[in-house]
């Protein structure tokens, strides 16, 4: 894609058909890199994810030494190099947009022999990186950021680390995992004590590769000095991706798609049950397991949709799917209220503030709280947004050109592959009207 790519989308007069699989889900693909690179043996990939973050995880293992080959299309076979066979990187590590990989890799660099250091896009050199920065350090780390506590961060030799016990201040699947990687190479037990449930694909990888953990409750567990074992991983389509067209097969009347291989792990299906609690047609058929994750396949027919209070206790299972539900709020009859979701300010961009001038700019009625939004359905008039280089907020707003009797145009898209390759083709497939432009 061009440097700046604008997408226009427009209404519909068909309904979407068709059943389609989306790209991989982008925190297995990371992890199966992460883990595979650590391991002892060969780790085959299928399903991965070639989007720009989990390439971005790619570049830095093979930095680091470990080979990484292409086996077939989304197929990757991994030389693993054990617990200890990393190698010091020549230089910074750049990991782009990816506040995944740069939290999950702090956990492992702090644990290594040599230095290292790593950076990312304008985006993500913004976002906090002290809630990874407290809990290493209080392992013995040494790691350091700007004065802003966000990166570049640099990392210097671990003598040794020791375990902690640690009571997560927020609700984030990152940190839990950036403080069980280094607690692998720690001295000692380390755990984590969640505040709400977050993805838990850390601990069931760790089970896939070997490696033991405890789980009571709300808290997980793990000894330092163990070693995994390399194994064979299908990555489900992503969820988060799904979401799009769950909410575009909602919202276009006579919708009838079917989503296939979707992960459905319940600490990420918060966005189905949002949008059943609106009023939503999704059914999940074919139900497995496929390694240690569950998956279905996911039918959407639309549906009208109504406002609701999104119960705060689903907000981290659907904390990356918000900028769509947006969508969805603003297709609904009446007001949609969301709470307790400040998170939404530290993502890829602000994303209560970007999409609620978004949602304003198309003529849809929004107010920000400081943790949260309340949307007035209703219908969109078409405009201009901006999607600060957030890909979820450019595809969100693809969905929302699909009601609008005009035409919604998004700048600044190229960011869509962070997550999301081949979004604009596969949309286009069941029968949305997007056109590409640059400018
Ligand atoms: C992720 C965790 C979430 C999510 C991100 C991926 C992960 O972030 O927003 O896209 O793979 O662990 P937080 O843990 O910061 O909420």
């Amino acid at each position: 894609m061009a440097e700046l790519v604008n997408i226009q989308s427009s209404n519909v007069s068909n309904p979407l058909k068709g059943e389609v699989r989306v790209p991989g889900d982008k925190s297995i693909s990371h992890r199966s890199i992460i883990f595979g690179s650590i391991a002892k043996g060969v780790t085959k990939v299928s399903g991965f994810l070639n989007g720009e973050d989990c390439l971005a995880t790619a570049r830095a293992f093979r930095d680091m030494g470990v080979k990484i080959t292409e086996t077939g299309s989304n197929q990757l076979e991994i030389d693993g190099v054990g617990m200890h066979g990393l190698r010091a990187p020549e230089q910074t590590m750049d990991i782009g947009n990816s506040g995944t990989s740069i939290r999950l890799l702090s956990g492992i660099l702090a644990g290594q022999e040599f230095s290292s250091s790593l950076s990312g896009d304008v985006s993500l050199n913004k976002r906090p990186m002290n809630r990874i920065i407290n809990p290493l350090r209080l392992m013995g780390a040494d790691i350091s950021g700007t004065d802003k506590n966000t990166a570049p961060l640099a990392i210097n030799a671990s003598t040794k680390l020791t375990g902690i016990d640690y009571q997560l201040p927020m609700a984030s699947a990152q940190v839990k995992s950036a403080v069980l990687l280094a607690g692998m190479y720690a001295s000692g037990t380390t755990s984590v004590t969640e505040p709400a449930v977050t993805r838990d694909h850390t601990e069931r990888m760790l089970v896939s590769f070997g490696y033991d953990i405890q789980t009571v409750d709300n808290r997980f567990a793990l000894e330092g000095g163990g070693r995994l074992q390399a194994t064979s991983i299908d990555v489900p389509a992503d969820i988060s991706s799904a979401a799009f067209l769950m909410v575009a097969a909602s919202i276009v009347p006579g919708s009838d798609i079917l989503l296939e291989h979707v992960g459905v792990n319940p600490t990420r299906t918060g966005v189905i049950d949002i949008l059943k609690l609106m009023g939503a047609d999704i059914t999940l058929e074919n139900s497995r397991m496929v390694g240690a994750e569950p998956v279905a396949d996911i039918r959407v027919k639309s549906a009208p949709l109504q406002g609701i209070d999104i119960p705060p206790a689903l907000v981290p299972l659907a904390i990356d799917e918000f900028p769509v539900i947006f969508v969805a709020a603003s297709c609904a009859k009446g007001q949609t209220r969301l709470t307790e979701a400040a998170e939404l300010r530290v993502k890829e961009s602000d994303r209560l503030q970007v999409m609620s001038d978004g949602l304003n700019a198309c003529g849809i009625e929004s107010q920000t709280t400081p943790d949260g939004i309340v949307i007035e359905g209703g219908k969109f008039s078409g405009g201009q947004v901006n999607s600060c280089h957030d890909h979820r907020i450019a595809m969100a707003f693809a969905v929302a050109g699909l009601q609008t009797d005009n035409v919604i145009t998004i700048e600044d898209c190229a960011n869509v592959t962070t997550s999301f390759p081949g979004f604009v083709e596969l949309a286009n497939q069941l029968g949305f009207a997007l056109e590409l432009s640059s400018s």
